[in-house]
């Protein structure tokens, strides 16, 4: 069986992981100075935010040149000693692609500047004389104009000119730097954007319009997202993959609601896995959870291809924080909303190993093993993401979520480096460095290094399928085959555990019974 089909892959946030040269930002020195960490978690691959040549005006996925790595990040030699690194500690390594946008700096839009209008540089990009009424996805319009008085679509920054997927010199330009990255060894591609690239011609005005601050998704149906032709551009890519055997996968970023034009780019010769946004955006439900988990495994078994199950990423307000909130749905990131994080710790762990236990892959962004929470309070001059400025901080974007990780000692930067941290920690995380987790039983990150390597190495768990076992409202209970049980109680109350022998549990279980708002994994037959 291919290794993506079950994988258990770490999101790397990298200006956020770990900073080797001491300037205070995460690089690839500082991460390879981590795999050892990654590979005693029991993660089988790392999936690596884009670490391409780049102003950072959206934390890299404006990219400048996708064939040259950051100099705040490294160099190519030092990508390329990473990717063989992280394969010698039993790693691979999926990296970001940004086929939506380049930033402006790139060398297509800085010509195409220069040429002027009505040239052949410009239609590498969306540029006219006139707008329509987009609004871009950070928030204010969708379009900038340049000197000469003509306008370029954004659907991001205006820092980021979305590319024209219509022009051939754009996929000619692709499928290159899938190999140039493919030929350096790596084992696959995370897609941004993925349902996004091909806009409907003629870039109609839309219905449907958000105002101040957007949400995660809009309609599926809208001219600038799922258009049907978006489709070739994969079966395309799909080939250029499999030139490389079956082992290369894409994961696509595809915000679209309708199940069943979700699953058109799961389609054999199209995407490998897309993550599963229903899941992480899910309320802490038992009914709702469940809805969604069947209509996973409903919607890829149409295509054959593996779910995923993530509960947070670099863009969304980590999962402790939600799940401690009234309201633990997500649909945008709903700051000062107070939350309770000792219940929000007690679900994101039962929350864990409810998605360890499903079939198909599982994502970890980095920080959920250490428990880490939205952090709120940063001050603005230091803020940088782009959603802040373009909603007049009305949605104090992602910043909050993407705060360097507290490795070990009592003060910030907590070894992250030795330069501090382009935001501030917490000094509270102190209690929650990887150092003083590693030392207590009871700790985040020692209950998913050992459901990690209970799930690869004695359960088995990752791809195949599950039956749901009736044990009453407010409780997910299934078994898989051969002999395995996970239990979630989402009640108010402790439970009866089914019989079987504990393997992993994310609270004590006390005289027997399953607290609220936890979850054990159980061997039920041998
Ligand atoms: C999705 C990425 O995850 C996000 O961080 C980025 O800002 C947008 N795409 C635009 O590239």
């Amino acid at each position: 069986m291919t290794w993506w089909r079950d994988a258990a892959i770490y999101q790397v946030y990298l200006r956020s992981f770990a900073d080797g040269n001491g300037d205070g930002v995460g690089d690839i020195a500082g991460l390879e100075s981590r795999l050892g960490y990654l590979r005693d978690l029991g993660v089988d691959a790392l999936w690596i935010n884009p670490w391409y040549a780049s102003p950072m005006a959206d934390g890299g996925y404006d990219v400048a040149d996708y064939r040259a790595v950051d100099p705040s990040f490294g160099t190519l030699g030092e990508a390329e000693r990473l990717i063989a690194a992280a394969h010698r500690h039993g790693l691979r390594v999926i990296v970001d692609l940004v086929p939506n946008h380049t930033s402006d700096q790139h060398p297509w839009f800085q010509e195409a500047l220069r040429a002027g209008r009505g040239s052949p540089a410009r239609e590498r990009f969306h540029f006219r004389d006139g707008t329509n009424n987009w609004q871009s996805r950070f928030g204010g319009p969708a379009w900038s104009q340049v000197d000469d008085g003509q306008w370029y679509l954004h659907l991001f920054d205006s820092s980021q000119p979305d590319l024209n997927w219509d022009h051939p010199d754009v996929r000619a330009e692709f499928e290159s730097i899938l190999r140039f990255w493919l030929d350096r060894g790596v084992d696959g591609f995370r897609i941004d954007v993925a349902a996004r690239l091909v806009k409907q011609v003629g870039l109609p005005d839309k219905r449907g319009l958000f105002e101040g601050v957007p949400t995660f998704e809009d309609a599926d149906d809208e001219p600038d997202k799922d258009r049907p032709e978006v489709h070739g551009i994969y079966r395309d890519w799909r080939r250029v993959l499999g030139e490389y055997g079956p082992d290369r996968v894409f994961v696509g970023e595809i915000w679209v609601r309708d199940p069943e034009r979700f699953a058109k780019y799961l389609r054999p010769d199209e995407l490998h896995t897309a993550f599963n946004f229903a899941f992480l955006k899910c309320a802490w439900d038992a009914g709702a959870l469940r809805a969604v988990i069947d209509r996973t495994l409903a919607t890829h078994a149409t295509v054959g291809a593996p779910a995923t199950w993530v509960l947070s990423n670099h863009d969304v307000t980590r999962h402790v924080t939600r799940y401690g909130r009234k309201d633990s749905a997500f649909m945008k990131r709903e700051h000062g909303v107070p939350a309770d994080l000792a219940l929000g710790v007690r679900r994101a762990r039962a929350a864990a190993l409810l998605s360890m236990a499903l079939p198909g892959g599982v994502y970890v962004y980095q920080g959920d093993e250490l428990g880490l929470p939205e952090v709120f309070d940063l001050p603005d001059e230091l803020r940088e993401d782009p959603v802040f400025r373009r909603t007049g901080g009305l949605d104090l974007g992602r910043d909050g979520c993407r705060v360097p990780l507290p490795w070990d000692g009592e003060e910030p930067p907590f070894a992250f480096g030795t330069g501090g941290s382009w935001l501030p920690q917490p000094p509270e995380w102190r209690e929650l460095t990887a150092a003083r987790q590693l030392g207590d039983p009871d700790s985040v990150l020692s209950l998913y290094r050992l459901a990690l390597r209970v799930r690869r190495d004695e359960a088995a768990l990752g791809d195949g399928g599950m039956r749901w076992l009736d044990a009453g409202p407010g409780v997910l209970a299934f078994e898989r085959d051969p002999g395995f049980a996970c239990v979630v109680n989402l009640t108010d109350e402790d439970i009866a555990v089914p019989e079987g022998e504990p393997l992993v549990a994310s609270a004590p279980l006390a005289g027997g019974r399953l607290p609220a708002d936890a979850a054990v994994w159980l061997r039920t037959a041998s």
